[in-house]
This record gives structure tokens, C-alpha cells and sequence, in this order.
């Protein structure tokens, strides 16, 4: 059975002391609660350290929301896959839409980041998703298949069996319009069939396809019913315990 996931993405948002409430909250609330979903927080790197002292032996496990595509030396402002892996993460979300966009991220740069998180046991959780343009033109599952053709189909079937893969179409994030159930499971089921092409259905099967743009307490259900869904990335809808909840209970 593959992994059932919940995922917050904080983007750029909490203070330290907002964040580690949040995440204090999140704790208290399922206590006592059957999860049936693994949770992991993305918080920005500064407060991954602090957190990983509150998490450390809880059900929550953090992720970072990138890693530099070098792997040590004079890179200014770069925050390294080791560094990551020497504070506790288990996670690393790459390629998100925001760092394609604002920050040039390339599927080949994404490619060298891949790599040097898996050399330091980070999972990534690799985002792909089209544009409102490519959308338009029918071309979005060309685009999708590109971005994971691209950065993640030289890894060997056993790496690829560590990475969680998050459809995210840019023109649902933050806009409150979210992919309906359909064109979800669509894409999710033809991202299965293009693992599948490449390294057999066991790998496919195996691997967690999670959703994310708008995903929210009143869509997360009938998003996640779907057979090729596995789960979620949360943006606004991590930043605060009644709307993240919701989600996680999702998977009764
Ligand atoms: P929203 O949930 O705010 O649409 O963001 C989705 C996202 O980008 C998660 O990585």
C-alpha cells in the first residue's frame, strides 16, 4: 500500500514563534486522534531546526521547501541537501511552481537537486503542474510528462522509489479555483502511467501522487476518493489548525 500524505507548505509565512505554535496545535489537536495519513510540515529553513526539537518523536515530520543544486562551497544564500539532513528532515519539496516561476528554476537544475537530496536521504517531493495557457491548449499532460521526464527519469528504479510526487496546476495555487475530482485523477492516473512506462507497474503503484492548489476542508475529500490521489500539498490552508484538521481527518 502506498503512502497516504498530508503535506503543509508554508511558503514564506510564520515568524518563529507563529510557526511554532502552529505546529505545538497541530500536535495537541490530533492527540488522541486515529490518523490515517502521514503528516508532514514544510516551514521555511530558518525554523526547520527549532521545529525539529518539537517534532522529534512525534507522528509529524518536516520537510524543507528546497535545497541548493550544489553541494557545497562558495554559493551564497544556498542552504545545501546535508544541511538539511544534519537537522532531522526526512523531506525536501523541489521544483514548486513559485521557484520555477520567480527564481528560474529549470528541469535540469531540479535534476542535480533530485539527486543531491536522495545522496542525503531526503525524499523530495517533486512538484510538476502546467500553466492556465498550457491548459488551454490541451497541452498539459506534454508538460507534465516533460518536467518529470526531464529531472527525474535518469534516477534508477530503486531511487525513484523514494520520490513522492505532488501535482500542482499553477493556475489552482492560491487562486481558490481548484482542479475538479476529474481532472485530478486524469492527471494523476496518466503521471502513474508514465512511472509505469518507464519503470513497471510495481514502481507506479508505489509511488504517492499527491494533489495541490486550493485544496481545502471542503474539497479534500472528494479529491482524495480518487483512486490515483494520494494525498495532499497544502498551501493556505496549512497556515492554521481549524483548516488543516479538516484535511487530515479527510482520510477517516
Ligand atoms: P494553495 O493551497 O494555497 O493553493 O497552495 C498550494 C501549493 O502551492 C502547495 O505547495
Amino acid at each position: 500500500m502506498r503512502e497516504k500524505i498530508v503535506a503543509s507548505n508554508w511558503k514564506m509565512n510564520k515568524t518563529l514563534y507563529e510557526g511554532l505554535n502552529l505546529v505545538r496545535d497541530l500536535q495537541m489537536a490530533m492527540n488522541g486522534k486515529t490518523i490515517n495519513c502521514n503528516i508532514i510540515v514544510c516551514p521555511p529553513f530558518i525554523h526547520l531546526a527549532s521545529l525539529a526539537t518539537l517534532t522529534f518523536s512525534g507522528i509529524v515530520r518536516l520537510g524543507a521547501q528546497n535545497c541548493s543544486d550544489k553541494a557545497s562551497g562558495a554559493y551564497t544564500g544556498e542552504v545545501s541537501a546535508a544541511m538539511l539532513a544534519s537537522v532531522g528532515i526526512h523531506y525536501v519539496i523541489l521544483g514548486h511552481s513559485e521557484r520555477r516561476a520567480y527564481y528560474g528554476e529549470t528541469n535540469a537544475m531540479l535534476k542535480e537537486k533530485v539527486k543531491l537530496a536522495l545522496n542525503h536521504v531526503l525524499q523530495p517531493i517533486f512538484c510538476i503542474g502546467e500553466v492556465l495557457a498550457e491548459r488551454e491548449a490541451g497541452i498539459q499532460k506534454e508538460v507534465v510528462e516533460k518536467q518529470i521526464r526531464e529531472s527525474l527519469f535518469d534516477l534508477s528504479a530503486k531511487e525513484f522509489g523514494n520520490i513522492v510526487l505532488a501535482y500542482e496546476p499553477v493556475w489552482a495555487i492560491g487562486t481558490g479555483k481548484t482542479a475538479t475530482s476529474e481532472q485530478a485523477q486524469e492527471m494523476h492516473a496518466f503521471i502513474r502511467a508514465t512511472i509505469a512506462d518507464k519503470y513497471g507497474s510495481a514502481v507506479a503503484e508505489e509511488t504517492s501522487i499527491l494533489y495541490g492548489g486550493s485544496c481545502n476542508a471542503g474539497n479534500a475529500k472528494e479529491l482524495f476518493t480518487n483512486p490515483d490521489v494520494d494525498g495532499g500539498l497544502i498551501g493556505g490552508a496549512s497556515l492554521a489548525v481549524e483548516t488543516l484538521l479538516p484535511i487530515i481527518e479527510a482520510f477517516s
